[in-house]
């Protein structure tokens, strides 16, 4: 049975498995799909030995996919922008590494939530590793403008500064978050980790253009303390960040298998265990 796995510290609460399964299940693939604890000075040790031991592939999560992206002997385009690792592929060539975080990101918005990138104005908030890992994905989307805002100014320059070349034609700036005064955006991404300190990010009021989406690239029940502001501020539409988790899933399991499954069932059925929870 080909074996596959997510890797991190903590994983006990990981949704992969359970959207594997469902993904396996669906496109009629035998395979396994299991949790692995990783000792945090223990990444690379538990990658070999999950190989040695028959493993295909394998995601990886948080505090490691910095670690994945210098393991992996050959990477992605998109890991190599990204700077970081969430899917690694073993094959007879060695280990390959992707990214699928930002595909994730730009398939949610523009498949599932049916809001389309190109042509529009995205503001993303945030200058770490989860605004970097999704840059190249927007920028490929073609929108008519990308603006970072970040609480620490000099790291979304810095990022701005890194993607000049991939964004080509595409106006690219950064600035505080109270330089966005007076301007307006179409979607508005949230790749900041204030959520995880039940905080929102301090924006200036009137961001929102008309019929905007806000997302937030975090998720749990309810609505998150940046869309609660986002709504109060007026945008029209919101979403959390479930389905780019869903949907990333996706895009390392038509990587590993050739087959892409249909995940609006199973974002559906995740859906559905959350608000329950
Ligand atoms: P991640 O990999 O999740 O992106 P990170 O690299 O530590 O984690 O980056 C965290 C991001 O969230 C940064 O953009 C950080 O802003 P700073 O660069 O100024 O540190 C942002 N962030 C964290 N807490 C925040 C808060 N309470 N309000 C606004 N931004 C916050």
């Amino acid at each position: 049975m080909d074996r596959y796995a997510v890797i991190g510290n903590p994983i006990a609460h990981s949704k992969s498995p359970v959207i594997h399964a469902a993904f396996a299940a669906q496109t009629r693939q035998t395979l396994t799909y299991e949790a692995l604890l990783a000792p945090l000075d223990g990444f690379a040790a538990t990658v070999a030995g999950f190989r040695a031991a028959g493993g295909c592939g394998c995601n990886v999560t948080v505090p490691f996919k910095l670690e994945a992206f210098a393991l992996a002997e050959r990477r992605s385009p998109r890991a190599q922008a990204a700077g970081a690792v969430n899917t690694l592929k073993f094959d007879a060539e060695g280990i390959y590494g992707d990214n699928t975080d930002g595909a994730g990101l730009v398939r949610d918005l523009t498949h599932n939530l049916d809001c389309p990138l190109a042509g529009r104005r995205i503001l993303l908030l945030g200058a770490g590793g989860a605004a970097r890992g999704v840059m190249l994905p927007l920028l490929s989307a073609a929108p008519a403008r990308l603006t970072l805002a970040n609480r620490t100014v000099s790291r979304a320059e810095a990022l701005v500064a890194e993607f000049t070349s991939a964004a080509g034609s595409t106006p690219l700036a950064a600035g505080s978050f109270a330089d966005l005064a007076g301007s307006q955006f179409d979607v508005v991404i949230n790749a900041t980790a204030a959520s995880l300190a039940d905080e929102a990010p301090p924006l200036p009021a009137g961001l929102y253009a008309p019929g905007a989406l806000a997302y937030d690239m975090m998720y749990g029940r309810g609505d998150t303390p940046f869309l609660v502001a986002a709504r109060s501020d007026g945008a029209a539409r919101l979403a959390d960040g479930l389905g780019m988790l869903v949907e990333q899933a996706a895009e390392s399991f038509l990587l590993w298998r050739g087959v892409r499954p249909a995940t609006a069932p199973v974002l559906a059925e995740l859906r559905r265990q959350i608000e329950g929870a």
